[in-house]
């Protein structure tokens, strides 16, 4: 699967660099949550689930990490070492991060509040989901 990359527009003086991202601008959906994954230990991997409905927007304020992307036939690994560029995670998309810099700061944007829910946690519920099921 080809993975949908966004740039975000770098903004930027003699004072430094600046990024905004605007809801259903710079991202394709309203936003309603944002939380940030900050001081991930070394050699943890973490995600390993899918959304039913939820879209969200990743972004590596700081440092680096990789965004592994699984829609049930492909898997694509992107590597997020760029504040400029945003990942979109799609519903029924399983997805984790690895390989996290001790700096990272992920920023994830997302649609919806949060909802456990929402959640395929197993992999073979994701595939089931993403194939018409009903589990
Ligand atoms: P979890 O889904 O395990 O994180 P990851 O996707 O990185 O594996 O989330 C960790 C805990 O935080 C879990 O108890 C759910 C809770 N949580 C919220 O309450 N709100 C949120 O927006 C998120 C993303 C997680």
């Amino acid at each position: 699967m080809k993975p949908q990359i966004i740039n975000f527009k770098l903004l930027g003086d003699e004072r430094g660099s600046l990024i905004a991202i605007e809801a259903e601008k710079s991202v394709p959906f309203p936003v309603s949550r944002v939380y940030y994954i900050f001081g991930t230990k070394a050699g943890v991997e973490r995600g390993f689930h899918a959304h039913k409905a939820l879209s969200q927007v990743a972004v590596v304020v700081t440092g680096s990490c990789e965004m592994v992307l699984d829609d049930g036939e492909h898997q694509t690994t992107v590597l997020m070492d760029s504040s400029e560029k945003g990942v979109l995670i799609e519903p029924k998309v399983w997805h984790y991060m690895k390989n996290f810099s001790s700096d990272c700061v992920l920023l994830v944007l997302a649609d919806q509040h949060y909802d456990e829910a929402d959640y395929l946690r197993d992999y073979d519920a994701f595939l089931d989901f993403k194939n018409g099921g009903s589990k």
